[in-house]
């Protein structure tokens, strides 16, 4: 049994044990202890924009892969439950739609646009029927701007993992910004999910493995902030590069913000540019396999190709390809764990520490 313990005190703290790396069986144990009890991304309002819409979406295809549905009621309401017919588990919604219910297309049991029973033929000698258990399973849903979140098991507020990033940054006009499948896309990365999150939880190797983009970013202003389930890195431009035009109401006001890397545990990042948005979501498809999703949404066009959001393709092959090599080493005999820098890696150190916390 793997002890995934990490010491408080980064200054004496060994990094994670391999094993989360390697084994499948973590993996497996990740999807009910991590995952299904932390919030993960569903879609956004514009795919429910009106009364009537239902729009089918799997959670974590290929390792939760739980099938769920949105939809948006007549009153507007957005609701979040499970795609699978109460009937025989049928997956009942295929595509996005407009309906005014919602129909199983197996033995035609339907539902209303919030989930619940409406009627089912050749039922009528069932006893004790319908009962709660024939409405579709209800998810609580969670609305941060446009985005939407659930989570499987519930358990731990959304509030302890989103709301110091809602504060930050609570000025932006969300509305206004637009998802755009042309910049958006997939990455697949041979590679353990976590080795993806933690390298993105530090600003240490960007010298080293990001010449482009240490070009406009001033190093020594970088700065993270950990919180509960969540970690924010600030990147600072240098002098005359693309930074945000902050308000007066903003806590970075007079800061030269180039970058806020949000990040929001176990597996979603918020990097939020002069530009817009690329929100990242890790998907494990296996122990040693991830798809990286990178999904953008535009707010101020002409900012697009500037800045430390301008060459985000460029930074992903650079930080793919050194993750990738890690996984390499942290299967050797011969590596069983490292040490962290004390000033350059606490967003790896707290990640780590959320991990054995969740394992444990
Ligand atoms: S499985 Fe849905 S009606 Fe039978
Ligand atoms: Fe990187």
């Amino acid at each position: 049994m793997a002890n995934f313990s990490i010491d408080p005190d980064i200054t004496k703290a060994r990094t994670l044990s391999t094993d989360f790396y390697n084994k499948p069986r973590h993996l497996e144990e990740a999807k009910e202890k991590i995952f299904s009890r932390c919030w993960q991304l569903v879609g956004d309002t514009d795919q429910v924009k009106d009364p009537g819409w239902v729009t089918p979406v799997h959670i974590l295809e290929n390792y939760l892969s739980e099938p769920v549905v949105l939809s948006c009621d007549k009153e507007r309401n957005i609701h979040c439950f499970s795609n699978v017919c109460t009937h025989r588990g049928n997956l009942i919604v295929e595509n996005p739609c407009k309906v005014n219910d919602i129909r199983c297309k197996y033995h035609g049991r339907r539902f209303s646009l919030d989930g619940r029973f409406l009627s089912m033929p050749e039922f009528k000698e069932v006893k004790d029927f319908p009962s709660e258990a024939d409405n579709l399973h209800h998810l609580p849903l969670h609305k941060w701007g446009k985005w939407l979140f659930t989570s499987l098991s519930g358990g731990i507020e959304a509030s302890a993992f989103f709301k110091e990033m809602t504060e930050r940054v609570s000025w932006m006009p969300f509305d206004q910004f637009v998802y755009r499948p042309d910049l958006s896309r997939e990455y697949k990365v041979e590679a353990n999910w976590a080795l993806y999150c933690e390298n993105f939880l530090e600003g240490f190797h960007i010298p080293f493995v990001h010449a482009g983009l240490n070009s406009v970013i001033d190093y020594g202003n970088y700065s993270v902030e950990l919180h509960r389930y969540s970690s924010l890195q600030l990147g600072v431009s240098k002098d005359g590069e693309n930074c945000f035009d902050l308000p007066p109401g903003s806590p970075d006001f007079g800061k030269k913000v180039a970058g806020y890397y949000f990040w929001v545990f176990p597996n979603m990042m918020f990097n939020f540019y002069p530009w817009g948005l690329s929100i990242n979501v890790v998907k494990p498809t296996a122990v040693t396999k991830c798809v990286v999703s990178f999904m953008a949404y535009v707010w101020d066009e002409n900012k697009l190709r500037q800045g430390a959001g301008a060459a985000l393709h460029q930074v992903e092959l650079e930080d793919e390809d050194i993750v990738q090599n890690v996984q390499k080493g942290v299967r050797s005999r011969f590596y069983n764990y490292g040490r962290y820098s004390a000033t350059r890696e606490q967003g790896t150190h707290h990640f780590h520490r959320l991990i054995a916390e969740f394992m444990g």
